[in-house]
């Protein structure tokens, strides 16, 4: 998956006007996977006193929770044979070897190796930093003197009571850039998403583009439209015009966040003016070619509303399989046809190839 920049047409000029002397670097499939990032590793219930075996950036990891409820990480390999820890026993805080019976404390530090009757002094498995934070556990694969806590982004509504979320999750055969290309791409949603989020208005709604802060940011505004099915039909306001803002965002290599606000002029009596959704995409890199995925969309009214949540889990869950199924076929196509492709790139291409450029910046960064 590559992007040819170099062509002289008018279209490539938009790159050249983002930055002139760096107009090829932008992250594909072949990118080195950016480590110095916190990820999310699994549902914080998932992590429990049975070992759970998940691989994040092409390592091998067991998950499980000590007997005082702290999630502990560490390399699902011991290092005398390199029998998958996740296979053997927790007893108490400690990892048992399935193989030679080798134990290891949740700090990693073996505890006991039964052939010898005691701890070699040097014998370890590495641990990763991670910690609960609302719905999900982050999980630090990178340089461990670089995991700041304080580095963890912020999703706190997803835990606020105030907003019913639904959420679900796939396993995709398909890159993370990829994945972050087709979230902060929007013209794709008429023919992609036709039944959902892809109304006509919206498509031809003006967009703005802008980085702040490392971040990519798009937004959009529609007056006095018809409100899309997704968002109109479980607030009950499809007989209304609505005006929507929304919002886009690359938030980093492990989250995309976006809103969207529906305002109604002339609400019915007794209902609100004003409609807020948040919608949450997590995402971790298992490999260069598949991706563990989060998402999760919150409203501010009506929390708990089974029949709103029907809805919203059923109109979401169709409409981000149809990105599965189309991030899969791509993939597909790039890594099993014979005769390359440059793909070509075009002016409304550009928040993507923004987070794209990002994203090489901060792999390169972590190449040295
Ligand atoms: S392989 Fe784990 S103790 Fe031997
Ligand atoms: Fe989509």
């Amino acid at each position: 998956m590559a992007t040819t920049l170099d062509r002289p047409s008018s279209d490539n000029a938009i790159f050249a006007a983002m930055e002139p002397h760096d107009s090829g670097n932008f992250a594909n499939n072949n990118t080195p996977l950016i480590r110095n990032c916190w990820y999310a590793a699994a549902r914080t219930h998932e992590i429990d006193r049975t070992p759970l075996a998940r691989k994040f950036l092409g390592v091998d990891v067991v998950l499980y929770r000590t007997e005082g409820g702290e999630p502990v990480a560490m390399r699902n390999r011991c290092p005398h044979r390199s029998f998958p820890l996740a296979r053997g026993t927790l007893v108490g805080d400690r990892l048992v070897c399935g193989y030679h019976g080798m134990e290891f404390g949740a700090d990693g530090a073996c505890a006991h190796l039964p052939a010898m009757g005691h701890a070699p002094a040097t014998a370890s498995v590495r641990t990763f930093p991670i910690v609960d934070r609302g719905p999900l556990a982050w999980i630090w694969m990178g340089a461990p003197d670089l995991a700041n806590e304080a580095l963890i982004p912020d999703t706190h509504w997803l835990s606020d009571p105030a907003w019913g979320t639904v959420s679900g999750d796939f396993h995709i055969l398909c890159d993370y850039v990829s994945m972050h290309e087709n979230l902060i791409d929007q013209t794709h949603f008429p023919f992609l998403h036709p039944d959902t989020v892809g109304t006509p208005e919206y498509a031809r709604s003006k967009l703005t583009a802008s980085t702040e802060n490392g971040q990519v940011v798009i937004r959009r505004e529609l007056r006095d439209a018809p409100p899309p099915g997704v968002y109109g039909k479980p607030a009950n306001i499809m007989h209304k015009k609505v005006d929507r803002t929304s919002e886009a965002r690359f938030v980093s290599p492990a989250l995309h966040t976006a809103y969207a606000r529906v305002a109604v002029g002339d609400p019915d009596p007794g209902e609100p003016g004003l409609y807020r959704y948040n919608i949450t995409h997590v995402f971790t890199p298992e490999t260069n070619n598949s991706i563990h995925y989060w998402w999760f969309n919150s409203r501010d009214y009506r929390p708990g509303d089974a029949a709103i949540d029907r809805f919203m889990l059923e109109a979401h869950t169709q409409a981000y399989s149809e990105d599965v199924e189309a991030l899969q076929w791509i993939n597909e196509v790039v890594r099993t046809d014979g005769e390359e492709q440059f793909d070509l790139s075009f002016a409304p291409d550009k928040p993507g190839l923004m987070a794209r450029r990002i994203m090489h910046r901060l792999a390169m960064a972590e190449a040295g």
